[in-house]
């Protein structure tokens, strides 16, 4: 029997996917965020769920990551860190995940006295023990917030470089107004230096955007890009995209809570140009949905068929950082999933 031309909801959950646009501090959701305040006594004013959710009031980047930092001071020790990576793993391998790369910000604990030794440890142990406990192959991607200084980045760069060897890759996130991605080109041309794969944020909507995605093309010549669906405004860098077969990590839920919609539609017609999309869940416990959520939120959105779907959770496995091997078992997942879904 072939499969349906518009996909079931549980054919897209189950579809195995990699996610590459997954902030860890983004999966705090209210419950864990309650039990960690009340397990490190720290005093965040809510004493409920309820509580938690009705700070969620945001209209833009901005007024989101004014929400979304001050949660973070109930992380505190190794374990905290551990507890929160491992959550949103066991809750990613209930939705087709089988590989994930995981950003973090190490700024936004080291500033508040947290060492990079507590964050990176707790983060990699759990990334370490995924393939054994929730049958996902995690590693870690270290963001620099943007709207911190270039020497900032510069420094936690050199606090992470002893501990190279967990990390995958290095990003830029937080606030894009005014920081645009050149600044921190030093920064990343040293990780490169190292062996770090290299991403960075352009993200919906913003001041200056096609410039700042020209730049993480030509001057960083990053290996993948995370939003930057507003390359659709210029098809000189839809083409320069297409044709070095660059990754774009979409998150349509959270476009929605931070721009005016899903861009359900830019998204589909990249795929139907050849650009390689991907579909991911940015800050699932503030977006309303993990990654399966978002897959079948942009199916319904978009009207993609289940070739396009599919397409989609194969364009994760080529723009993911693995080896041509692994990335063969990853195709091999799909096709058996497909086949089985078909009998
Ligand atoms: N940090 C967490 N989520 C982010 C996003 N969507 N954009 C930029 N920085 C972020
Ligand atoms: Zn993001």
């Amino acid at each position: 029997m072939p499969l349906p031309t518009t996909p079931t909801n549980d054919f897209l959950l189950g579809l195995p996917k990699a996610e590459l646009h997954l902030h860890v501090e983004g999966t705090l959701e209210p419950d864990l965020k309650l039990r960690l305040a009340r397990r490190n006594g720290v005093d965040i004013g809510q004493q409920s769920v309820e509580d938690v959710q009705a700070t969620y009031q945001f209209t833009d980047l901005a007024s989101f990551l004014a929400v979304y930092y001050p949660a973070m001071q109930v992380l505190v020790t190794e374990q905290d860190f551990y507890d929160l990576a491992d959550a949103y793993l066991a809750k990613a391998a209930t939705q087709g995940v089988k590989r994930a790369e995981i950003f973090f910000d190490p700024q936004a604990h080291t500033t508040r006295g947290i060492s990079f030794a507590t964050v990176i440890s707790g983060y990699s142990r759990a990334a370490y023990e995924a393939a054994e406990r929730h049958g996902i192959d995690a590693e870690l991607i270290m963001c620099f917030l943007r709207d911190h200084t270039p020497e900032s980045a510069h420094a936690t760069l050199e606090e992470a470089l002893p501990h190279k060897h967990r990390i995958l890759g290095v990003g830029l996130d937080s606030d894009e107004r005014g920081n645009p991605p050149a600044l921190f080109a030093k920064t990343f041309a040293t990780a490169r230096e190292n062996g770090l794969k290299l991403t960075m944020h352009c993200d919906i909507d913003q001041h200056n955007s096609i410039e700042h995605i020209r730049q993480v093309i030509e001057d960083i010549a990053v290996d993948r890009i995370d939003h930057g669906t507003n390359i659709v405004e210029d098809p000189a860098l839809v083409k320069m995209v297409r044709d070095q077969s660059l990754g774009l990590t979409c998150c349509p839920l959270s476009n929605s809570f931070v721009s005016d919609d899903m861009k359900a539609n830019e998204i589909i017609n990249l795929l139907r140009e050849g650009v390689k999309v991907t579909l991911n869940s940015d800050d699932p416990a503030y977006f309303g949905g993990y990654i399966g959520d978002n897959y079948q939120a942009f199916a319904q959105a978009s009207g993609a068929t289940t070739a396009e779907m599919v397409q989609i959770a194969r364009n994760s496995f080529d723009v993911s950082w693995v080896s041509a091997e692994r990335r063969a078992d990853y195709h091999a997942m799909i096709d058996s999933y497909v086949q089985e879904f078909s009998a």
